[in-house]
């Protein structure tokens, strides 16, 4: 039964299900000094997040027609570069952070070296899934994905949003600025997301504007959906700690335009995202679900 018909919520509970499972199955832990690296990973990435690249992957693909093994593939390619930068994030040298996903952070329960071995390891493993033949037989398909995922998560992309974010600590900001921010920390892997699924249905280029629209206004509602609950959110909930964007001086939509009008935007930006799918019917409807929870949740 494809993910339309179930409702998101279910969707999402089924996807943590078999998240980790796939993590389960690929970090399976040796018997030499290499266990400490794969309980690290495993830690950050079994039982925990909301699946939500994976999901936007599956939901998308279902549009095309793309057969659900390789939509699970990408989804999960795209989770392991998410989960890594999490690790990474939450370094010293970066957020400085003690708690994610309701656990402490890797470099917490483990050691800072196991966290950027970790961290390392996830991003290679997202690579080695695309580039195997499981996940499309077609090797261009296969070849134009990895291109797509490397270009999201680099300088280009989140890597680089993440370095304008930890210079942003020590710099006034404007909003083009700060949007700029936001398009690559987090923007740009939620835009791999739809372009997996354009990419594996052999969607033409002229056709992906509408859903290349949708996750630009998307991955701007999600992270300011993020930087609300820094704000107002609830530790239990979120699973991290809140009020560290104002301590640590972060520019967020939030610290230049406060909170209510950073809602109304990220509510205009939702209702932006689910215009852009106009040309698709149902088939599109758990994508337009999706919009909403991203700033309806509590996590
Ligand atoms: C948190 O991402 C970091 C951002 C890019 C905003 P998520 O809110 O998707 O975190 P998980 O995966 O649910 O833990
Ligand atoms: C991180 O953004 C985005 C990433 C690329 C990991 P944040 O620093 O706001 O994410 P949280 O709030 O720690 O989850
Ligand atoms: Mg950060
Ligand atoms: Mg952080
Ligand atoms: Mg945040």
């Amino acid at each position: 039964m494809g993910v339309v018909s179930i409702g998101l919520p279910s969707a999402l509970e089924r996807m943590a299900k078999d998240m980790d499972i796939l993590f389960d199955t690929w970090l399976k832990v040796p018997s030499d000094t290499r266990a400490r690296l794969y309980e690290g990973m495993r830690h950050a990435a079994i039982g925990g997040g909301k699946r939500l690249r994976p999901m936007l992957v599956v939901a998308a693909s279902e549009i095309f027609n793309v057969d659900h093994d390789s939509a699970m593939r990408a989804g999960f390619a795209v989770e392991c570069i998410h989960v890594y930068s999490l690790i990474h994030d939450d370094l010293p040298c970066m957020d400085d952070d003690d708690l994610r996903r309701g656990k402490p952070t890797v470099h917490k329960a483990f050691d800072e070296a196991t966290a950027v071995l970790a961290g390392d390891c996830l991003l290679a493993l997202a690579f080695e899934i695309l580039g195997d033949e499981a996940t499309h037989n077609d090797p261009f398909v296969r070849a134009e994905l990895m291109a797509a995922l490397a270009r999201a998560s680099g300088p280009a992309g989140m890597a680089g949003g993440q370095m304008m974010d930890l210079v942003a600590e020590h710099q006034q900001l404007d909003l083009p600025a700060v949007t700029r921010l936001q398009q690559l920390k987090t923007g740009a892997l939620i835009g791999f997301c739809l372009e997996a699924a354009c990419i594996m249905g052999r969607v033409p280029h002229e056709h992906r504007m509408h859903l290349r629209g949708y996750a630009r206004d998307l991955g701007l509602a999600f992270q300011i959906a993020d930087d609300l609950l820094d704000v107002e959110g609830d530790e239990g909930a979120t699973g991290k700690r809140v009020g560290k964007d104002a301590r640590a001086g972060k520019a967020t939509f939030v610290s230049l335009v406060g909170v209510d009008r950073a809602r109304q935007q990220a509510q205009m930006l939702v209702d932006q995202a689910i215009d852009h799918l106009h040309s698709f019917g149902e088939e599109a409807e758990m994508l337009r679900a999706i919009a909403r929870y991203s700033i309806e949740r509590s996590n």
